[in-house]
């Protein structure tokens, strides 16, 4: 506390980073990281880029990245967003798209990041319980749900940090019920359970879907994140973000995140992992969301707990 500190400040209960120890052979699982590391692409994208180059700011409106993701989801540069990272993505989305008269509506278990950026932005919101199975229930989200109005919708999807995920569906229908306002479907681990509403973005001018690379893109390093939505969406974004931080991605992250989402072999073949391969990560997200146990507890059971950490602990690995 310092008499220093305006108001708000004095008041904001921030969010904790997961610790990030330099233990050697750690077998790390508190921040859901990828067990592999990046594409060789990327490595190199990153190399190519690192010269003199770096006297220049970057592209400002990060266009080939831009032109990349749009590319993969069959949209237009004009319906993409990046940032560093999803969580200034999903600042930024709180700052320009939730923060309306009525509060903001999120689960009561979820990504605890949300109510972190209302008390910085001064945002009111309203914590929805999840059903007896720890999902989160269509039914609650609907027009009418509660008293009062809602000023916009958040939800990971699969949520964290359950591991749970709705079917498209379900997701569906929590938008195309709230037309009036801002639906943003939070698809950190898409890649890992569920179906991404990335599909939806032309049917739905409130949709906004937000991505990161953090993730199943083993960038957790390079901080790049992204939303798709209506391009009006998008402008609201660039407005927020051109008034805050106009390079927001430097020249090495562009060139890293850009390699990133044209190497779709690389991707995909990490999803074709091995069953003790596929273990490994399974073991990373129990540790501390549960993952496995609700998305991929089959593939444990198959080869037995005891099989794997052996098999880790024969690796050196500390488990
Ligand atoms: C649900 C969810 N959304 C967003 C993020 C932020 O990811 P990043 O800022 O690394 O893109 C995380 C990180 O753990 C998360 O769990």
């Amino acid at each position: 506390m310092s008499r220093f500190w305006n108001k708000l400040v004095a008041t904001l209960d921030p969010y904790v980073p997961g610790e990030q120890p330099r233990i050697q052979n750690l077998v790390k699982l508190n921040t859901n990281e990828h067990p592999y590391g990046p594409s060789p692409k990327v490595l190199a994208a990153i190399a190519a880029h690192t010269n003199d180059s770096l006297r220049l700011y970057p592209d400002p409106t990060a266009l080939v990245l831009r032109q990349a993701i749009a590319k993969r989801f069959a949209l237009t540069p004009e319906h993409v967003f990046v940032g560093n990272g999803s969580d200034e993505v999903l600042g930024h989305a709180f700052h320009a798209l939730l923060k309306q008269d009525a509060p903001v509506w999120f689960p009561d278990i979820t990504y605890s990041f949300y109510p972190v950026y209302c008390g910085l932005y001064q945002i009111k919101f309203r914590a929805i319980p999840l059903d007896d199975n720890f999902k989160i229930a269509v039914k609650d989200y609907l027009p009418g749900a509660a008293t009062g109005a809602s000023g916009g919708i958040i939800f990971p999807n699969p949520n964290a940090p359950t591991g749970c995920a709705n079917p498209l569906a379900e997701v569906e229908q929590i938008i195309a019920a709230n037309p009036e306002i801002v639906v943003v479907v939070d698809e950190a681990y898409v890649d890992f359970g569920a179906q991404t509403a990335a599909t939806l973005i032309e049917k739905y001018p409130n949709l906004l879907v937000v991505h990161t690379l953090s993730k199943s893109r083993s960038l957790a390093g390079l901080r790049v994140g992204y939303a798709l939505g209506h391009p009006d969406l998008i402008q609201g974004l660039d407005r927020v973000k051109n008034s805050f931080n106009s390079y927001p991605l430097d020249n090495l992250a562009l060139a890293g995140a850009t390699a990133a989402i044209e190497d779709e072999a690389y991707f995909e073949a990490r999803f074709g992992w091995s069953e003790s391969e596929y273990s490994y990560f399974v073991i990373a997200f129990q540790g501390f969301y549960a993952f496995g146990l609700l998305s991929f507890g089959g593939v444990i059971d198959k080869i037995g707990i005891d099989a794997v950490l052996a098999d880790m602990r024969a690796r050196g690995e500390k488990v």
